[in-house]
């Protein structure tokens, strides 16, 4: 039985959560042996003769197309993200220049950039891990189930996105919502470290082991790091760093939420002094 327009919607949809963006045919197509044979069906260039009474002209001057990051060695483009974040003065421009960055090919297929939420002036900022679809959709760091819950434990220590600033590591939805890879990680990091950089705030909550780990350059598992105070230094300004659950985690292990709980009470406590 043909598949109905409610099906193929449906199916279509699905295809693009998880991730599929080019449509392709259903049998392989060897791309390098259709351009192998295209350059060989293509008429010889041969250059014209020099008139006898003219010099011959000198070729003419071609501009080099200018290097890609994609293709370039995973090292450069780490050294290019970190010089191009270290050159932003304020949060204005490095958004700016992560916007018009080309070395993370997540940009591709996220919708947008997902950047910040909250103010810049914040006493605490939180670092969650990368954008869903929601996020992608609307362009700002936890505004789907998990942002939700985020939003009800920040209320219950007294707090909304008017005092504190939201950040992720990898500002791009990795498609399908899949976990970014080591690399995109690794070249996105000089941004989000200038980012605190940046705000400057007395605290840092880590939100999931990624960020945590990202950030803190700790290997434990979250159950572990959770809770744990830790001195934390970028660009020389000390501050109080801490991990905690990740909502998305909550979510799914809502009996953790105490622990969850004890965190954001400190977390608390901790704004509150000094
Ligand atoms: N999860 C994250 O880590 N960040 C978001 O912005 C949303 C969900």
């Amino acid at each position: 039985m043909p598949a109905s327009p409610e099906e193929v919607i449906a199916l279509l949809r699905w295809y693009a959560e998880m991730g599929v963006d080019v449509p392709v045919d259903e049998t392989p197509a060897d791309r390098f042996a259709e351009s192998a044979a295209a350059a060989a069906s293509a008429p010889a260039r041969m250059p014209s003769p020099a008139p006898a009474s003219q010099p011959a002209a000198a070729p003419p001057r071609v501009a080099a197309p200018a290097p890609s990051l994609l293709t370039a060695a995973p090292d450069a483009v780490v050294l290019a993200a970190r010089e191009q974040a270290g050159a932003a003065q304020s949060l204005e421009e490095l958004r700016d220049i992560l916007d018009r960055f080309e070395g993370c090919a997540l940009k591709a297929t996220a919708t947008r950039l997902v950047f910040s939420d909250g103010v810049p002036d914040a006493r605490v900022m939180f670092v969650g891990e990368a954008p869903g679809r929601d996020e992608d959709l609307q362009g700002k760091p936890f505004v789907g189930r998990s942002g939700q819950l985020l939003d009800s434990m920040l209320a219950a220590i007294g707090l909304d996105r008017t005092k504190v600033y939201i950040a992720n590591i990898v500002p791009w939805r990795p498609p399908g919502n899949r976990d970014p890879t080591p690399q995109e990680t690794t070249i996105c990091r000089p941004f989000i470290e200038r980012q605190i950089e940046l705000v400057n705030p007395k605290i840092l909550v880590c939100l999931g082991a990624r960020s945590a780990q990202t950030l803190l350059g700790v290997t434990d598992g979250i159950l572990k790091l959770r809770g744990r105070w830790i001195d934390h230094e970028i660009g020389g300004a000390p501050r109080r760093a801490v991990a905690t659950l990740h909502p998305a985690y909550l979510l799914r292990q809502p009996l953790q939420k105490r622990l969850a709980w004890r965190d954001f009470r400190a977390i608390r406590a901790a704004i509150g002094e000094g």
